[in-house]
């Protein structure tokens, strides 16, 4: 894990009164009509400071206080960390949480969920409504780990919840978590696919395996083939996965690829096969659907070279 930062400058954390805490209510007393299997877990607000600046500063999980919730915020840790073996009938890949957001999300640069509580319930597009974070982990349960939802009120989720609370303590509701969200290329460079597969083979072999196939869901997961994320996933669209790329590999030298190579390993990476999610058609039924996503019919226009690059580019 990176070095947790904590420099934004003359920024001090008001303690105590603005933490985000999570209370997991009792499952027998909640569910006495059957009606209230939603609330499973609930934030409590003790008040909000939408325009404060928020330090990048989460509780270590070698600290988890003794408690009721210790339990459930390591089982939660371990969930995420290692999703693919501590879930596996609800996982249809080799992937884990970490995968995608380091060090089990609390690696700063690379698709953190420190403080993700604070920002959920919220909009998304893709669904059309409001989500909350057990739909959002479930999104990424169905897409990104091409597996199965977890039920409301289940154990997982539950404990899933509780560490993500556990690392937004401090950051208060509605705050703007300036390091969520670094992972996106705003606007992407027509790719040079066969440059993208040079590139692959000097720099991403080694963790990734020439057939993407991986070599292991922390030391380098799998980026195409059955045991990678489905086309539904956000990281299937041009925009996120060459922002990923230029944010965070290789590894240790993160920042260093041209957005043009990003944008090349991106488009080599999504002309090969993956799963397929069954519900595009369901996806932003609202409207504002992307261009750039890599489903099947694109990766076919790749191999065919038919593809138009800036008409798949134009809407990120
Ligand atoms: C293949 C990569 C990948 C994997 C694996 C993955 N995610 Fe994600 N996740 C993403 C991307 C990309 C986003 C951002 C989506 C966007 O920008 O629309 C995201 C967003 C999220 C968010 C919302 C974050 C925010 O700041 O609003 C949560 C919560 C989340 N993921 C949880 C999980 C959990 C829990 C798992 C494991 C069960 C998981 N993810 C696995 C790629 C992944
Ligand atoms: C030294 C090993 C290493 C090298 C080299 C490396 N990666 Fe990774 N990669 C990882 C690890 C480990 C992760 C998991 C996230 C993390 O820990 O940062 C990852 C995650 C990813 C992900 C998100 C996970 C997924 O399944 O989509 C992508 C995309 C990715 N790497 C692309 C690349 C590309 C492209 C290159 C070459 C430019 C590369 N990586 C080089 C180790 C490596």
């Amino acid at each position: 894990m990176k070095a947790i930062v904590t420099g934004i400058a003359g920024t001090v954390l008001l303690a105590g009164s603005l933490f985000v805490g999570a209370v997991i209510s009792d499952k027998i007393l909640g569910d006495a009509n059957g009606e209230t299997e939603d609330a499973t877990v609930q934030t409590q607000v003790p008040t909000t400071a939408a325009s404060q600046k928020v330090v990048y500063a989460p509780p270590s999980i070698e600290e988890v206080p003794d408690g009721p919730m210790k339990e459930a915020i390591l089982y939660g840790y371990e969930l995420v960390n290692n999703t693919h073996v501590a879930a596996d009938e609800y996982v249809g890949n080799q992937l884990s949480c970490t995968s995608c957001h380091a060090g089990a999300g609390y690696d700063e640069q690379v698709s953190s969920l420190v403080g993700v509580m604070a920002n959920y319930p919220q909009y998304i597009g893709r669904s059309g409504s409001i989500v909350t974070i057990e739909e959002r982990i479930n999104g990424c349960m169905i897409r990104s780990m091409n597996g199965k939802k977890f039920e409301i009120n289940s154990d997982e989720l539950e404990a899933m919840v509780a560490y993500f609370a556990y690392i937004s303590e401090g950051v208060p509701i509605g705050a703007e978590r300036e390091w969520a969200g670094a992972s996106n290329m705003k606007s992407v460079p027509i790719p040079d696919v066969a440059n993208g597969e040079e590139l692959y083979a000097q720099s991403c072999i080694a963790c990734h395996a020439a057939d993407g196939s991986g070599t292991g869901a922390n030391t380098g997961p799998a980026l195409w083939g059955e045991n990678s994320f489905n086309d539904g996933a956000g990281m299937a669209r041009m925009s996120k996965m060459a922002g990923y790329i230029q944010n965070n590999m290789p590894i240790g030298a993160g920042g260093t690829l041209t957005d043009q190579d990003a944008s090349d390993l991106a488009a080599y990476i999504l002309s090969q096969d993956r799963p397929e999610w069954a519900n595009h058609d369901k996806d932003w039924p609202k409207g504002g659907r992307p261009n750039d996503i890599m489903d099947k019919e694109k990766r076919q226009q790749v191999k065919n070279n038919t593809i138009d690059w800036e008409q798949v580019l134009s809407t990120n």
